[in-house]
């Protein structure tokens, strides 16, 4: 069956953001300790950092970093990780039962940042920790030298102000699990009133306010109507999170999961949009989607120690991801693309190592996951604007939706250089589908390059000793033939066709 693709260089959604490549690094398992950091390390720089996860992090083609947390975050105090390391406290992070030397903070973190060529986002502790300790970590990290966390800054080796311009207030606080967990009226309060006290140390700050866990919640839809009741003319993004996996072997549903994702989006929107209209606001609230990606929660390497065992970095959230994984979370990029109007940032949770793209080995290699791939090429390869692609394609019964189209696709266009890249995924698991799009509206355009991710196991996965058996290859099949792009898309995969 048929893929057929209307693309139009004026069906603009928006200009590409470069912030939608971002991720996210956790004081978490072995993302920071053993993953970015680790001194003695063959490959470690002078700071103790992998060059070999520096270098990944910059193929990958990452733009912003959210740091520290997560579920750490709520429970951290951020005055143990700066200063002398040989005086930084060892802590018990409860979020994760495992023991933080501290060896990095903000400041390593910080020179990181510069290392990897990636804009920071900071997370602020909202759940044991409050508007003052918020207040302290802004001018510690923004202010000028000549007031006391200032100096200590400077003091500790960095007389220059970060300038770190996105910052969260807090994280997944409508949550059970976290720490100081709130109701949606206690967190609208103590959000509204630290981004007020924020906003006036720095009056240019982007800040995030907590949006739901995730679109199960009990409360979604009804947390951000009420937060951004109160919040909305102190805050400029409201944060997503979301993660898929194929449970109970329901395989098409999985393969969805990009469905729910835009319905995740425009439910936000919606939301966001009816609190405007309820204040008579002209400006609109943009989503962060600061944590998505493919995660197997219920898998035993998703399990915190327990009891007396609060081990320094242990192995957490360190899943294996498949072909099948890569499209669909290449699915999710396209998703994320296509709202660009109004996804203003996203973060992919995370980086290296806890459901990561790059893994590594301590004292050993580091490789890519079936995942990197999708993201490098469409952060490399998605340029100027977003366009909207009408598709019309086959549909395949799910259980979580009834019935999903068998294609999924967004093309960028840039008018300086008259490049077109079109990302496409066949999600069906039975057939190929035959690509039909017309391009007559473009001009002369050739094909530059296709690329295709699949394997015939949609389970197969890159290890350590394998890296490579699941990476994206030349798909000759496609072509132009008049102002048709034809060619073949095999069943579970995802395409990046790029045109000049
Ligand atoms: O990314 C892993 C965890 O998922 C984060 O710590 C938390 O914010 C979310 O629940």
């Amino acid at each position: 069956s048929n893929v057929s693709l209307t693309l139009n260089p004026a069906f603009r959604v928006a200009p590409v953001r470069r912030r939608t490549f971002g991720a996210f690094v956790e004081h978490l398992g072995r993302c920071v300790y053993t993953g970015i950091h680790e001194p003695g390390h063959p490959s470690a720089d002078e700071d103790g950092f992998r060059t070999d996860v520096l270098e990944l992090t910059r193929e990958l083609g990452v733009s912003s970093v959210r740091y520290p947390g997560g579920n750490f975050v709520s429970g951290y105090q951020w005055e143990d990780g700066v200063g002398p390391v040989e005086d930084r406290p060892a802590r018990h992070d409860l979020a994760w039962h495992s023991t933080d030397p501290n060896t990095v903070g903000l400041d390593e973190f910080m020179a990181w940042t510069k290392k990897a060529d990636v804009e920071p986002m900071y997370a602020v502790n909202l759940g044991t920790r409050g508007m003052a300790e918020a207040l302290d970590v802004l001018q510690y990290a923004n202010a000028p030298q000549g007031i006391a966390l200032s100096d200590q800054r400077a003091a500790n080796g960095h007389p220059e102000p970060y300038g770190i311009s996105m910052w969260c207030l807090g994280n997944e606080m409508d949550g059970p699990w976290q720490a100081g967990h709130k109701t949606a009226e206690e967190y609208a309060r103590l959000a509204t009133e630290t981004a007020r006290l924020m906003r006036q140390e720095n009056p240019d700050l982007e800040l995030i306010v907590c949006g739901s866990s995730n679109s199960q919640m009990p409360t979604f839809g009804a947390w951000e109507n009420t937060v951004l009741t109160e919040a909305y003319d102190q805050v400029d993004m409201v944060s997503a999170h979301v993660y898929y996996s194929e449970k109970d072997g329901d395989q098409a549903s999985f393969l969805a999961s990009a469905d729910d994702m835009d319905h995740f989006i425009d439910s936000v929107v919606a939301t966001a949009d009816h609190v405007r209209a309820k204040l008579k606001r002209d400006k609109r609230i943009m989503i962060s989607f600061d944590e998505w990606n493919i995660w197997y929660q219920h898998r035993a390497e998703s399990r915190p120690p327990s009891g007396d065992d609060w081990p320094v970095a242990p192995v957490l959230l360190e899943d294996t991801y498949s072909a099948m994984d890569a499209v669909v979370f290449g699915n999710l990029l396209i998703s994320l693309l296509r709202h660009s109007d109004r996804v203003a940032s996203a973060s992919l949770a995370q980086l290296v190592n806890v459901i990561a793209p790059i893994m590594t080995e301590p004292g050993g290699g580091a490789w890519k996951q079936t995942t990197f791939h999708p993201f490098a090429l469409t952060s490399r390869y998605a340029v100027g604007e977003v366009l909207d692609v009408r598709l019309d394609a086959p549909s395949f019964e799910n259980q979580r939706f009834g019935s999903s189209s068998a294609a999924d696709a967004v093309a960028t266009w840039d008018d300086e250089t008259g490049t077109l890249a079109v990302f496409v995924v066949n999600r069906g698991a039975d057939a190929p589908l035959a690509l039909d799009a017309d391009l007559a509206s473009f001009g002369d355009l050739e094909v530059v390059e296709a690329l295709t991710l699949h394997h015939e196991d949609p389970y197969a996965t890159n290890t350590q000793a394998a890296p490579e058996t699941v990476v994206p290859a030349a798909n000759d099949s496609v072509r132009l033939e008049g102002g048709r792009l034809v060619g073949d898309l095999p069943a579970i995969s995802w395409t990046l066709v790029r045109l000049a």
